[in-house]
C-alpha cells in the first residue's frame, strides 16, 4: 500500500564533478532496483541542477535539503520553494536534526516550510527524532509526538513523508534496533491518525542505515523506507541499500 522510499541525504558533501562521478556509477545500476521502490537523492543546492540533468529519463528523483518559506524577497542567502521547483526538485527535507541543533530551527518555523513546499507541489520530508538525553529520560515518544503534531499543524498529512531519525543514531554507527524503530514508527502513526489518513503516510527510518541493516528495518510493518546519510555518499553502498532483499 505504501511504496518504499529510499532517500540519500548528502549533507554538505559533493561538488558538481563529484555528483557526475557518483551518478555515472549509480544510474546504470538503478535498473536492477525493483520498480516498486522510489529512490531519491538530496544533494547540496549547487549540485541539484547537475543531478536533475543527469537523472533525466531515469527513475531517480532529486530533492533538496532545505528551503526558506517565503515566495521571494530580501532574504540574503536563502532559496525559495519556487526556485526548487524551477530546479526540478520533487522532495525537500525539513527539520533535519542538524538544522534544529546548529541553525536553531523550531517546529513553528518548520511548519511554515512544510506549508510553503506543499503550495508549490514539493513533498516535504519532515524529520523528527529524540536526543539521547530525552530517550534516557523516557521522553522519546512524547518528544517525537510533539514534533510531528507541531510540524504538521494544518497540513494534509497524505502529502508529506515523515522521517524518524533518533539524533543519537545519526552518523554514529549506532542504529536503533529494528524493534525499537518499529515501536516509534507505530507510535508516530498513532499520532498521525488523529490528523488524517495515517495508513497512507510513508514513515522513513534514518540513523546509520547501511546495506547490512536495511533489510531488517524494511521488514517492519511501519517502516516504509530509509533516510541515508553517510552510506549514500558511495554509489555501491547506496545501491546495495536501495536494492535490499525483501524478507519473506
Ligand atoms: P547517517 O545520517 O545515515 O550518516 O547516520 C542520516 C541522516 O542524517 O539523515
Amino acid at each position: 500500500m505504501r511504496r518504499p522510499l529510499i532517500a540519500g541525504n548528502w549533507k554538505m558533501f559533493k561538488t558538481n564533478p563529484d555528483t557526475s562521478v557518483f551518478l555515472a556509477e549509480f544510474l546504470p545500476k538503478l535498473s536492477d532496483v525493483p520498480s516498486g521502490r522510489d529512490v531519491l537523492l538530496c544533494p547540496p543546492f549547487l549540485s541539484i541542477a547537475r543531478a536533475v540533468g543527469l537523472a533525466a529519463g531515469t527513475p531517480l528523483c532529486v530533492g533538496a535539503q532545505n528551503v526558506y518559506p517565503k515566495e521571494n524577497g530580501a532574504f540574503t542567502g536563502e532559496v525559495s520553494p519556487l526556485m526548487l521547483v524551477d530546479a526540478g526538485v520533487k522532495y525537500c527535507l525539513v527539520g533535519h536534526s542538524e538544522r534544529r541543533a546548529y541553525f536553531g530551527e523550531v517546529d513553528t518555523f518548520l511548519n511554515e516550510k512544510v506549508r510553503a513546499l506543499l503550495e508549490v507541489g514539493i513533498t516535504p520530508i519532515v524529520c523528527v527524532g529524540e536526543t539521547l538525553e530525552q530517550r534516557e529520560a523516557g521522553q522519546a515518544e512524547s518528544v517525537v509526538a510533539e514534533q510531528v503534531r507541531a510540524g504538521l499543524t494544518g497540513v494534509a498529512i497524505t502529502s508529506v513523508v515523515v522521517a524518524y531519525e533518533p539524533v543519537w543514531a545519526i552518523g554514529t554507527g549506532k542504529t536503533a534496533s529494528a524493534a525499537d524503530a518499529q515501536q516509534m514508527h507505530a507510535s508516530i502513526r498513532t499520532v498521525l491518525a488523529a490528523l488524517g489518513e495515517a495508513e497512507l503516510v510513508r514513515i522513513l527510518y534514518g540513523g546509520s542505515v547501511k546495506a547490512d541493516n536495511i533489510a531488517e528495518l524494511m521488514a517492519m510493518p511501519d517502516i516504509d523506507g530509509a533516510l541515508v546519510g553517510g552510506a549514500s555518499l558511495d554509489p555501491s553502498s547506496f545501491y546495495a541499500i536501495c536494492n535490499y532483499v525483501e524478507k519473506g
